[in-house]
């Protein structure tokens, strides 16, 4: 079997649940370890495989991640051929990240400065050479070599503190973490900003720069636009995409920034333009449920599952085949 580092072969795209790190991070209310974990496990068996499940911030910042290490222990541990990564904003946090051996780190620092300033209490060339160390740390230690280290540019589509942010300025920053050694890298619209055209010449420019190294989607549906950017960035020639279970999600430090888009919504979108992503949309109705019953108060997004699927609808994901 290939280790949870690999992605699996048998999928034209590849989705991403971050609706336990993201989607999270803005809930008032903590999620009980093990209701996370079951939100985890339910979408899994929907054939989900890559998960983003905590951060690795201090837990005056972010109360909501106090247990996470039990949560990205436990996954990896308890729920078998998923991939389990953490974001992690620092080398401290890596440094957890790597003893609690997760499967995948998402380091995080901003194209805007005034924005990185605010996240991550750093300069950007600072956290660009934090992130370089991270590399170095992790490539020291063969114990560690199997970790994949991805990195974030976040506000690579726009910034609520600094408004337009230049395209230059994002494949600048890009080409700094490529140089670094960055295993993968998400041009996030952090706050919800960007539209279809500039996420098609985004995208086009950061493939190519890239080469095999994945660029991945990140977008919010902050003001409606969030599957007209997929689909932009799909035309661009993206292969990843990050989303959350019904839309939760939001940044800390976006003011006005809400949900990630839709994973239901999005699935639906990629399996009608004849791309497999290995996922059952019905089955994801079990993880809905359980996020819907633990989180009463928060708003749930999502079209698919409250209509249904079309009548006849053929997936391109041979669902028998996956059984
Ligand atoms: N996990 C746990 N504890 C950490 C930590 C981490 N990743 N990083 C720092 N700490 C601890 C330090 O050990 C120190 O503890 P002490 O006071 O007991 O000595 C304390 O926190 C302050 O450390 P410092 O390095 O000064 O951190 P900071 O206060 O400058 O904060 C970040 C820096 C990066 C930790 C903070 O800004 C942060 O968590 N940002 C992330 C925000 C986020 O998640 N945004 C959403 C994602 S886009
Ligand atoms: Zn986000």
């Amino acid at each position: 079997m290939p280790s949870p580092t690999d992605r699996p072969t048998d999928r034209d795209v590849i989705v991403r649940e971050v609706g336990p790190r993201d989607g999270l991070q803005l809930v008032k209310e903590t999620l009980p370890t093990d209701t996370k974990l079951n939100w985890i496990k339910a979408e899994a068996e929907a054939g989900m495989v890559e998960f983003e499940v905590c951060s690795f911030v201090p837990p005056h910042i972010i109360t909501q991640f106090a247990d996470a290490r039990a949560v990205a222990g436990r996954a990896v541990e308890e729920i078998p051929g998923i991939r389990v990564m953490a974001l992690s904003p620092n080398i401290k946090g890596a440094e957890i990240a790597f003893e609690v051996g997760v499967h995948a780190m998402n380091y995080v620092l901003s194209v805007s400065k005034t924005h990185n300033e605010a996240n991550v209490r750093r300069s950007r060339e600072q956290s660009i050479l934090d992130f370089a160390e991270i590399v170095k740390i992790r490539n020291a230690d063969p114990k560690l070599k199997d970790i994949k280290i991805g990195v974030g540019l976040a506000t690579a589509l726009g910034c609520t503190l600094e408004g337009d942010v230049p395209e230059k300025d994002a494949l600048g920053v890009l080409e700094e973490v490529l140089a670094a050694g960055a295993d993968e890298v998400l041009l996030p619209d952090t706050v919800g900003y960007a539209h279809p055209t500039q996420v098609r010449s985004l995208f086009r420019k950061a493939l190519d720069i890239a080469g095999d190294v994945p660029i991945i989607t990140h977008f919010h549906d902050t003001r409606g636009l969030g599957l007209a950017n997929v689909y932009a960035s799909l035309e661009a020639g993206a292969k990843h995409f990050d989303a959350s279970l019904a839309g939760l999600g939001g940044c800390p430090f976006a003011p006005g920034a809400t949900g990630n888009i839709v994973m239901e919504d999005l699935v639906f979108l990629l399996e009608s333009e004849g791309l497999k992503t290995g996922i059952d949309i019905e089955k994801l109705r079990a993880a809905r449920e359980i996020v819907e019953a633990s989180l009463p108060d928060e708003p749930k997004h999502g079209r698919i599952l409250k209509a249904g699927l079309p009548k006849g609808f053929k997936p391109a994901t041979n669902l028998i085949a996956a059984e």
